[in-house]
């Protein structure tokens, strides 16, 4: 039996922070508001002229250096974005230029802030069919470039950054199982309404920047993720006490310590890094995930279950042995 063994991470966060204090000088808002709701004291922004595959490429450089591999170990480039450098080629296809990697597949995927878990199930059917040996895959976003800092219903709430895994094929457990999900009927809750093929006009409907119902997608993300975290153990037999760290999309404390409690896994077996950079969407799982990693909470052979709840809506988890 072939797995998908996860052989190293990498994480990066521009160097610009804002701050709930900075925030109170751009729209009407506390420090304390956003804390208490939230959990996030501060977020990372990409620089004018720094992009989402500048992003990506340090986290992958990472990444391939903790597991030990070169550009020609690389068969297969995955990047999971809502916010790609440019139209085409894909994120995935500039990273390969900048990382030296040639002639192997690479694509971007798509599924907000569920797309790491999406790419990370991509990649392990690849590897599981015997298309792939060793593949990079990486959750990077600006999103600061899609969030109307003049609303304080969502400003408050994201941030840029970066994430990446290199893994490869083992026949020692690696991934265990992959559940993803999606329901378009709830597009509307949230989402960028304009386009490339709709165009970008606010007044039409159409606008640049993220809208959100906030309640309703607190209220969703809540109920979906405890229905993954059930679905993914049942799926594979094991019971809650089996699950060594709990990795979820970082996105509000409460609903992380929401998912938490219905895992009865005590917050201190749960990774959470949203205070340090708030909402990043894709970036956010592959981020915790390296915090926990390089800070040698998280040790080889424990069993990781990393799941994520985003627009469309999307949802899904990773079971994994690391
Ligand atoms: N500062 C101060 N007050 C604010 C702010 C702000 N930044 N934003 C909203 N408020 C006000 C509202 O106007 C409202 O005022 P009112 O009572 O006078 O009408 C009050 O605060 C309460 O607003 P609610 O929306 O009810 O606050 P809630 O407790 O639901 O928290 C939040 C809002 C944080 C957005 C929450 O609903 C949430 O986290 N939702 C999930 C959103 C999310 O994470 N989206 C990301 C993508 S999906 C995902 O990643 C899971």
């Amino acid at each position: 039996m072939k797995y998908t063994h996860i052989a190293g991470t990498g994480g990066f966060l521009p160097e610009k922070v804002l701050t709930n204090h900075q925030l109170e000088e751009m729209v009407d808002t506390s420090d304390e508001w956003i804390l208490e709701r939230t959990g996030i004291s501060k977020r990372h922004i990409a620089e004018d002229g720094q992009t989402t595959c500048d992003l990506a490429e340090q986290a992958a450089r990472r990444a391939m250096e903790a597991a030990g591999k070169g550009s020609y170990d690389i068969d297969l480039v995955i990047v999971a974005t809502t916010t790609p450098d440019q139209v085409f080629p894909s994120t995935a296809c500039l990273l390969q230029q900048r990382l030296g990697i040639h002639g192997c597949a690479a694509f971007d995927i798509q599924a907000v802030c569920t797309g790491f878990i999406y790419a990370l199930g991509v990649a392990d059917n690849f590897i599981r069919a015997g298309s792939a040996r060793c593949a990079l895959v990486v959750g990077a976003e600006t999103l600061s470039r899609i969030v109307d800092w003049s609303d304080r219903d969502t400003c408050v709430l994201f941030g840029d950054g970066a994430g990446a895994v290199v893994v490869e094929a083992s026949d020692e457990p690696g991934i265990i199982s992959t559940r993803l999900h999606a329901d378009g009927e709830y597009e509307s809750l949230l989402r960028v309404p304009g386009g490339i093929s709709k165009g970008f006009d606010k007044e039409a409907g159409m606008g640049a920047f993220v809208e959100m119902r906030g309640n309703e997608v607190f209220k969703m993300a809540v109920t979906t993720l405890g229905r993954i975290v059930d679905e993914t153990l049942g799926h594979n037999g094991i019971g809650k006490s089996d699950v060594d760290w709990l990795i979820p999309h970082q996105a509000n404390i409460r609903i992380i310590k929401a998912t938490a409690r219905k895992l009865r896994m005590p917050m201190d077996h749960v990774v959470v890094t949203v205070d340090e950079h708030g909402n990043t969407s894709a970036a956010s799982v592959p981020l915790a995930l390296d915090t926990a990693v390089r800070d040698g909470r998280i040790k080889r052979g424990e069993t990781l279950l990393m799941e994520a709840f985003g627009g469309g809506f999307t949802w899904g988890s990773v079971l994994l042995k690391y």
